[in-house]
């Protein structure tokens, strides 16, 4: 692949760029996913890890990647290619752009499944659905609606469209206003929320269950779904922040944005979570019930509560819009491709695209009915599939390699002019990039691959795989 220098059209400034960044990050994955996850496998231990995921290695992944999109100034595929040539290393590091491309795909076609979810349940809150809703009715309504495919695929084809609409109008005219009239309400409702949340009366259990950590309910199988979701709440390890950077310009801080971003990020995961698990706890429910969890709760809590048809049709309107804001980021880096690469202009790319992801998106819709009992991988159904292969496997993979990319091919003087750190800070990222992150990321795989008899046996075998693989190819460059 030659090399081009392909992105354009940029981030009209800073602030733009960071909400758009946040936008991302901030989505179903801290509103929907984190408490759920976090209820499956027990509370405080599993958030414990995940934290340790984000400091150690998502918030590292996360500046590399932003600081890759910036230099290699194209969509992910072509941004490799451009820092490998560069940086006379090898040309296949387009793949680990292509492997992003791809898992932002995928991820997209069950997020607007999810998204559709919310969307149903806005216009069923605003039509007053919820008021005085009992615990058992709001189980069922949920339950109706994900029985019937076709409901689920008219919320799905919704979401699909006005995703692909945003994308298809540009940086300036797409995404940074529908970014810009989006975000800001999303913090102020989730206070007026947590508000609400302590005067449920289980604020402090709600407290103790996220931050109380017992280990003896954590498993190697929970850790690499910590893991996987500091990935996928950070939007990191797939190229939408590859893509987001290319549209960064030169004088503008890549440390003080993704600073921010992880911030804003952790922080609304964390109400979130608190929010629910008040909730929840307040009503008696089962914080372990899976993907329900927000459908199931929410609505009990409105029902109830004084004015809960205002909070309740603004809460899924604020769903609707960090979804939106995060679908849209999905999409962006295989747009981006084709517009670039493929000579396919932004407009019928996004079209094309959307198209085909919303037909990969069929295969969730069917996974929680007709489909239920089909396994795929594993006893997962397509939909769980979808999301362990995403979220578990290529996320981490392509951070890990983001972080080899940065650590080991860029030289440090480029490495200096990416990244705004301080020589002492430098030193410490380029530790974590070199060491920490890869082989955290190394052991928690082959961890869940073998088993975890021993935990100490696998974090020495992935360094030393690691090790034996850079001491080769630091070899093979002289
Ligand atoms: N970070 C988004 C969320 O938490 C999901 C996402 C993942 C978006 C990867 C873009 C890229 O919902």
């Amino acid at each position: 692949m030659s090399q081009l220098k392909l992105s354009k059209e940029g981030w009209s400034n800073q602030t733009l760029f960071i909400l758009a960044a946040v936008g991302s990050a901030v989505g179903l994955g801290n509103i929907w996913k984190f408490p759920y996850i976090t209820g499956e496998n027990g509370g405080g231990a599993f958030v414990l890890v995940y934290l340790a995921c984000v400091l150690l290695i998502g918030i590292p992944v996360l500046l590399s990647e932003i600081a890759l999109g910036r230099a290699g100034k194209a969509n992910p595929v072509q941004a490799m290619a451009n820092l490998a040539h560069e940086n006379k290393a090898s040309r296949l590091w387009f793949l680990l752009g292509l492997n992003g491309v791809l898992a932002g795909a995928l991820i997209l076609s069950f997020y607007t499944v999810i998204a559709g979810w919310g969307v149903a349940y806005f216009f069923e809150s605003l039509l007053g659905t919820f008021n005085g809703i009992g615990k058992e009715a709001v189980g069922e309504h949920f339950s109706t609606m994900l029985a019937s495919p076709m409901q689920l695929l008219f919320w799905h084809t919704v979401v699909s469209i006005i995703t692909v609409y945003i994308v298809s109008k540009g940086v300036k005219s797409g995404l940074e206003r529908a970014i810009s009239f989006m975000m800001p309400g999303l913090l102020l409702i989730l206070l007026v929320l947590l508000g609400y949340a302590t005067t449920t009366g289980a604020f402090g259990q709600s407290f103790s269950f996220l931050f109380s950590p017992d280990f003896s309910k954590l498993s190697w199988q929970a850790v690499l779904t910590a893991m996987g979701h500091a990935f996928f709440t950070l939007s990191i390890g797939l190229g939408t922040m590859m893509v987001y950077g290319s549209y960064l310009s030169n004088k503008y801080s890549i440390v003080k944005a993704g600073v921010w971003i992880a911030f804003a990020d952790t922080a609304v995961a964390l109400l979130a979570g608190l929010i629910i698990f008040s909730i929840v706890f307040a009503n008696g429910l089962e914080p372990g019930s899976g993907p329900g969890l927000l459908f199931q709760t929410l609505p009990i809590a409105f029902g109830q509560m004084t004015g809960g048809w205002f909070f309740g049709t603004l809460f899924f309107a604020l769903v609707i819009m960090a979804a939106l804001s995060s679908s849209i980021s999905l999409i962006e880096p295989a747009v981006s491709w084709f517009d670039q690469n493929w000579g396919i202009k932004r407009k019928k790319a996004a079209w094309i695209l959307g198209s085909l992801i919303w037909f990969i998106g069929i295969g969730t819709v069917l996974s929680f009915n007709e489909w239920s009992d089909v396994h795929f991988l594993g006893d997962r159904t397509f939909f769980d599939s979808v999301d362990f292969i995403t979220a578990n496997i290529m996320l981490p993979l392509g951070g890990l390699l983001m972080a080899v990319f940065v650590a080991w091919v860029v030289s440090p003087k480029d490495r200096a002019e990416y990244i705004d750190l301080n020589s002492r800070l430098m030193n410490w990222f380029v530790f974590d990039l070199k060491w920490i992150a890869p082989v955290a990321i190394l052991t928690v795989f082959a961890t869940n691959l073998v088993g975890a008899d021993s935990v100490l046996l696998m974090i020495l075998v992935s360094l030393a795989v690691y090790g034996v693989y850079v001491w080769n190819a630091m070899r093979k460059n002289g």
